[in-house]
């Protein structure tokens, strides 16, 4: 389909339509927006493994708790879809809040222990939203696969866990964290930075650097490189650490000793800026 065909709907209905004349198989980016260059790695992705690519742009507020920067959040609409139809993306879905949870919507989708730990454990509900609205960009889209990036580790494993625990016929594809030269990974709450916090966020990409160094050098006591980890992100003033976590990487467990993949995370406030970044070893 030329670039210039690209598709934008926001109702079920439409939605319903413009699917029946995508040709099969249909590759999903679910995104809240704000597009950056992660975003479109994933759109690459998709395009290069599926004959159709849909995007949904939907800022889900279930997933925002109620001191969460929801009504801040940074949108952008007609920049989103003028990147999106350069790149030859062939549907756009961009539903209303009253459209996903319209009056009286009382169905929910939970994760349960995989999204008690880490972020879920700061951000109580917040997964519970994910897999709820995930799970409804599912059904509306039904894509063959689903692109996802790795720099939210434990949304990933929560929504694998999701599609396979209730038989979502859909392959859950993780690509890598897009990184700035510097560093530090792209997401769209960057936009919150200015230079001077911009340049202290680079302490994440920084701190999980140092621990994977010493892992390579052979460390393997997980305590050792959680220190490594708070000790980094100490010298940097301007941040201020939420949790580091040196864990399984399928369970998401606090390690003792590091035997196999293991996912190295973090969540740190740089100003009042959330960020999270993580790297896998073993
Ligand atoms: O990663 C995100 O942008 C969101 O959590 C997602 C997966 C689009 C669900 O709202």
């Amino acid at each position: 389909m030329p670039e210039s065909m690209m598709m934008i709907v926001s109702t079920l209905e439409e939605l319903r339509s413009a699917r029946l004349i995508l040709d099969e198989p249909v590759g999903l980016v679910p995104t809240m927006g704000y597009l950056h260059e992660g975003h479109l790695s994933l759109v690459q992705r998709a395009q290069e493994e599926c004959a159709s690519v849909v995007v949904s742009i939907f800022v889900n507020p279930t997933q925002f708790g109620p001191n969460e920067d929801l009504a801040a959040y940074p949108r952008d609409m007609e920049r989103d879809l003028r990147l999106l139809e350069s790149l030859g993306v062939n549907l756009v879905w961009t539903p209303t809040p009253e459209i996903m949870y319209p009056s009286g919507y009382q169905t929910w989708v939970q994760v349960e222990a995989l999204a008690e730990l880490l972020e879920g454990a700061m951000r109580p509900g917040h997964f519970r939203g994910v897999t709820t609205v995930v799970a409804k960009l599912f059904n509306g889209v039904r894509p063959a696969k689903a692109y996802f990036g790795q720099k939210d580790a434990q949304q990933v494993a929560v929504i694998r866990r999701m599609a396979r625990d209730l038989n979502f016929p859909i392959e859950i594809i993780v690509c890598p964290t897009v990184r700035e030269p510097d560093g530090l990974a792209m997401s769209s709450r960057n936009a919150y930075l200015d230079p001077e916090q911009h340049q202290a966020a680079t302490v994440l990409y920084r701190a999980l650097s140092t621990a994977k160094d010493a892992y390579e050098a052979g460390e393997r006591d997980a305590e050792k490189l959680r220190v490594l980890m708070r000790d980094t992100l100490a010298a940097e003033p301007l941040a201020e650490m939420q949790y580091v976590s040196c864990a399984d990487y399928d369970t998401l467990e606090e390690l003792e000793q590091i035997t196999g993949k293991t996912l190295l995370s973090m969540a740190v406030f740089v100003g009042k800026t959330r960020l999270i970044d993580n790297f896998v070893i073993g």
